[in-house]
């Protein structure tokens, strides 16, 4: 049950947005002057609480990455505001963005490109705290490497760690890449599609690993997916996003039990349910054919099997107010005119 009364915020992002110029080609930009404004996140603003999973689901190009890296401060938003720990850090430099970074540690999806081939496991988890903890000898930084490769369950870790990456498999990188991430003990951890590029037949013992930190170390989590099957199993609270923006957010069982948006109904229909009588129906998925952005309305109104004149005007996330309200429902927010 989600009760946000009792827990205690550690990030949140106020409407945040980042847009970028892009040409498409660049002789065609010279020579048509058109350059075209993509807006991959705006206007997002979302509150994780201590030890929760907050998810971020969509599709690819919806807007997931560019805002993990808003979050992490690794690009500056055009507008909004970062909040850690009660502390705007939007503009934070030096001293307090280092505190910052060292406790907001990132995961890649990716992890294949994401650890430096030719630097040995100790290394590469080493690195991290010989950044931030200048002070402490090489036995106690190695003592902290083996800690953690134990934590992740990558034993025996003395042997292991002089290994480099390419002998290990994908889900063990992964479990590097987690054990990099934790060495620090950060508040949070940003984890962005991090099972994607695996074979399925891993990918459960990665989340399993996640949840089982999650509790050990009280993290908190922003986990992103494009794949909504995984989402209930590791996540609290889910915002899901359409063309850089929140299209419904709320506690995850909530969302996904009872979606609201048509997008989100979309996105549900897609994920196969693991039902062998499924395999023989024709799965029907609610959505258009059709462009993918409709410019100064709703987002969705090409795709959108509901699509109403209204909807060419903006909507906003509001929160669904029903008469018979469950205490879950409080916090589920839609944007979406069906609901008004
Ligand atoms: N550095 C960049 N320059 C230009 N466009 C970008 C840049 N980064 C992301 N985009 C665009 O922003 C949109 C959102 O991208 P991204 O955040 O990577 O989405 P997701 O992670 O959900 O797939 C996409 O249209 C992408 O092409
Ligand atoms: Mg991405």
């Amino acid at each position: 049950m989600l009760n946000s009364i009792f827990l205690q915020e550690i990030l949140r992002a106020e409407n945040l947005k980042k847009y970028f110029r892009t040409s498409k080609g660049l002789v065609s930009a010279m020579r048509t002057g058109s350059v075209s404004l993509v807006k991959a996140v705006d206007g997002i603003s979302l509150r994780l609480d201590e030890g929760q999973v907050y998810v971020i689901a969509g599709e690819s190009g919806s807007g997931k990455s560019t805002l993990a890296r808003l979050l992490l401060r690794a690009i500056e938003p055009d507008e909004g505001r970062i909040i850690f720990k009660g502390i705007d850090i939007t503009k934070k430099k030096d001293a307090d963005l280092k505190e910052f970074r060292r406790n907001v540690q990132m995961v890649h999806q990716d992890a294949y490109t994401s650890l430096d081939p030719r630097m040995k496991i100790l290394d590469i988890i080493m690195e991290p705290i010989s950044i931030h903890e200048k002070r402490s000898s090489r036995g106690e930084r190695q003592e902290k490497v083996y800690k953690a490769l134990e934590d992740v369950k990558l034993e025996p870790a003395v042997e292991l760690s002089s290994n480099y990456p390419y002998s290990l498999s994908g889900g063990q990188r992964q479990r590097v890449a987690l054990a990099r991430a934790l060495v620090l003990r950060p508040a949070v951890i940003i984890a962005d599609e991090p099972v994607s590029m695996l074979d399925v037949s891993v990918r459960a013992g990665i989340l399993e690993l996640m949840k089982d930190l999650k509790n050990r170390f009280r993290i908190s989590y922003v986990y992103i997916t494009h794949d909504l099957s995984t989402s209930r199993y590791i996540g609290d609270k889910i915002a899901i996003m359409y063309a850089g923006k929140v299209v419904e957010m709320g506690a995850v069982d909530t969302v996904l039990l009872d979606p609201l948006h048509p997008y989100t109904q979309a996105l549900i229909d897609a994920v196969s349910e693991p039902n062998p009588t499924n395999l023989l129906k024709t799965r029907s998925i609610r959505i258009r054919e059709g462009e993918k952005i409709f410019s100064g309305g709703c987002n969705f109104y090409f795709r959108c099997l509901y699509s109403m004149d209204k909807c060419k005007k903006e909507p906003c996330l509001r929160n669904r107010r029903k008469a018979d309200q469950f205490e879950s429902s409080r916090d589920h927010f839609v944007s979406c005119f069906l609901y008004d």
